[in-house]
């Protein structure tokens, strides 16, 4: 089979609008928010690359090392010959342990950064020759149709890296419930979910020494600059990451460092000294909590796989019938 790419572009044409409207709206909220979906320009996708290569933050290594262990039984409660579709493939590094266990007949990665989906998939598509090789650029987090021309017996979602955390556990449900509109009944979802554990892990993960967590959260205010023509300047803030227990999330934040105003589309946002821009939650579970989740949202739990230490699980859930 010929190595390419079959690409599918399914943004929006308002796309830049909306996003402008989105990003305004939550930096006049009270407390001042974003998504997090605005960390991942090309900047931030490699940000987020490095992230997972620093020694505080377990997520990365700790489920490729559960993948590449459970690859064989994930096969089995799987089954081959699959239409594999990764939502936020990013670098489609993760599959790549899934793919000689699961044989899927096609691979579609879905990405909202062009590039880096194009250069990830081509690469994927080079070094498997035998796989068929999809990819669309869409907004997985907004209601989407997967693409004409996919082969493959039923399709099976795999959202690895805990990005499931980065939505409210109401959003979560909503997502999930969404996803059951686009499996039919027996389509699979293989989905990493980070564990709830003791707070010094999960705050040191979230606060690595070389400061590229603080880089990656910094580097929303650039791209607001070089995207959204904001007149901020990066350096009038500061990183802040911590565990709140009470919610189960870790939160992250841009903190101002005095008063000061920014402005965006012509808009004046006013800081004062010691406020936040909340930029990010990622919400941890306990294997029992996220199963009811999942059961709530129309899907059967089948299998779940953790690492010795409990720090992370990868589920295995079924479009209930
Ligand atoms: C993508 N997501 C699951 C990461 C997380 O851990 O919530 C994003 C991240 N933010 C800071 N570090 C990593």
């Amino acid at each position: 089979m010929e190595s390419f790419v079959r690409f599918h572009d399914q943004h929006p044409p308002e796309a830049a609008g909306s996003l402008y409207e989105e990003l305004l709206a939550g930096l006049s909220a009270t407390p001042k928010h974003t998504s997090p979906k605005f960390f991942y320009d090309r900047r931030g996708s490699e940000l987020f690359d490095a992230i997972c290569r620093q020694p505080e933050y377990y997520p990365t290594r700790t489920e490729e090392a559960i993948l590449r262990d459970a690859a064989p039984a994930i096969a089995e409660v799987a089954g081959r010959d699959a239409t594999l579709i990764e939502l936020g493939s990013g670098a489609s590094r993760k599959v790549r342990l899934l793919l000689e266990a699961l044989h899927p007949a096609c691979y579609l990665g879905v990405d909202i950064s062009r590039d880096f989906l194009l250069d990830s998939t081509r690469r994927l598509a080079m070094d498997y020759p035998w796989l068929e090789v999809h990819a669309a650029c869409a907004d997985f987090s907004r209601p989407m149709a997967w693409p004409e021309g996919l082969s493959g017996e039923r399709p099976v979602a795999f959202f690895p890296g805990s990005s499931i955390g980065n939505f409210t556990p109401e959003e979560a449900e909503a997502f999930l419930e969404g996803l059951t509109a686009l499996l039919p009944p027996g389509g699979g979802l293989l989905v990493g979910v980070d564990l709830i554990k003791d707070r010094a892990i999960l705050d040191a993960a979230y606060n690595d020494a070389a400061g590229v967590t603080a880089a990656f959260n910094l580097n929303l205010l650039q791209r607001l600059r070089d995207e959204f023509a904001a007149e901020v300047e990066p350096r009038g803030f500061r990183h802040h990451a911590f565990y709140n227990e009470a919610d189960s999330r870790i939160e992250m934040h841009l903190v101002s460092r005095n008063d000061q105003a920014i402005h965006v589309a012509g808009e004046r946002i006013d800081f004062g000294q010691g406020e936040s821009l909340h930029t990010e939650n990622s919400y941890k579970y306990s294997v029992a909590g996220f199963r009811e989740l999942a059961g709530r949202a129309g899907f059967e739990p089948r299998a779940h796989w953790t690492d010795p230490d409990g720090l992370f699980c990868i589920h295995y859930l079924e479009r209930a019938a």
